[in-house]
């Protein structure tokens, strides 16, 4: 039986804790030189609405680099811009392929094409959630931390997408999270009150950033204006200006604290550009992480296991 992965809600602690797992190893063997050939004779198949630059290739270089082969199609040269129905979509490529990635607007539109296809499907970004990005971003925590628990993180900007992801990571995982969005702009209501009702540790949302920073070990930042935003990026720069990572607000939380950002940054907006560039941030580690971890999800995905040291 096939198995989806279209938000994090679809996993449990333990597939988490065997994705972080098994993401350290590759990434080890990786640097070692040593190649894994666990996808060798699948084709993965990448559907996208909208444009990627990390999510596209880390997934190609990760099938690239498990023997397999990835097929990137822009959606807009397929046949759904001219209305196929998804499910048909959906059937004919499970026959040609073992796994697709799909970046869209729409939730829905992947829900439909994880029940007809007989493929797993896997979230590449949608307009609510950003799943694999989450996933590996723990990653990168655990890195740093050796245990979630105790981790203060702390989301300060728009409630969007990735927001939504890590809500649904603290109703799986034992985070301390805590959401600094301005007024109008916090996360979807149904997807915060299920985390808050799951919790695994705690769940806190505030306006004011600097209170929510206070002993943060994590700031973790995004675009203020999300892919289908664009239209509302001038009317957004006012409202999120009290939002920018800074060094001022960075200089509020613990003094080891890392800063996050899932790329592409807007230097001057979410992020002050000496902060991205500062010793306290991480992002082009937690960039370089999204290759291993999407090769975790692959091998769990496409052959519904993970594949043990070989040699
Ligand atoms: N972080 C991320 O998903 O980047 P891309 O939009 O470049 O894929
Ligand atoms: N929230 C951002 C994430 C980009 C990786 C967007 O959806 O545009």
């Amino acid at each position: 039986m096939k198995k989806d992965l279209l938000t994090l809600r679809d996993l449990s602690a333990d597939d988490c804790e065997a994705l972080f797992r098994r993401s350290f190893e590759l990434k080890k063997r990786h640097a070692a030189a040593i190649s894994d050939q666990t996808l060798q004779g699948k084709t993965l198949g990448l559907i996208f609405d909208k444009p990627s630059t990390r999510t596209r290739v880390s997934f190609e270089a990760a099938m690239v680099q498990l023997g397999g082969v990835p097929l990137f199609m822009n959606a807009q040269d397929t046949q759904l811009i001219r209305n196929e129905p998804i499910a048909d979509t959906a059937r004919v490529l499970s026959r040609y392929m073992d796994g697709l990635v799909v970046r869209t607007y729409s939730q829905d539109l992947l829900e439909e094409l994880g029940a007809a296809s007989s493929i797993p499907i896997i979230n590449g970004l949608t307009d609510l959630y950003h799943p694999c990005q989450v996933l590996s971003d723990l990653m990168t925590i655990l890195e740093i931390r050796k245990n979630l628990e105790g981790v203060k993180i702390v989301w300060v900007g728009d409630g969007n997408n990735v927001c939504h992801s890590w809500l649904n990571a603290a109703a799986i995982l034992p985070l301390n999270l805590v959401i600094a969005c301005p007024e109008g702009y916090q996360p979807d209501e149904a997807i915060l009150e299920a985390a808050v009702k799951d919790s695994q540790g705690s769940v806190v949302v505030l306006s004011d950033p600097r209170e929510a920073v206070r002993d943060a070990d994590v700031i973790y930042t995004d675009v203020w204006a999300s892919m289908g935003h664009e239209s509302e990026h001038a009317l957004r720069k006012n409202v999120f200006k009290p939002y920018q990572v800074s060094q001022g607000l960075v200089a509020l939380a613990k003094q080891d604290v890392v800063v996050m950002h899932c790329l592409p940054a807007h230097r001057g907006e979410e992020i002050a550009a000496d902060v991205l560039e500062g010793t306290n941030s991480i992002v082009w580690d937690q960039a370089e992480n999204k290759m291993h971890m999407h090769k975790a999800i692959l091998e769990r995905f496409i052959s519904g296991g993970f594949f043990v040291k070989g040699d």
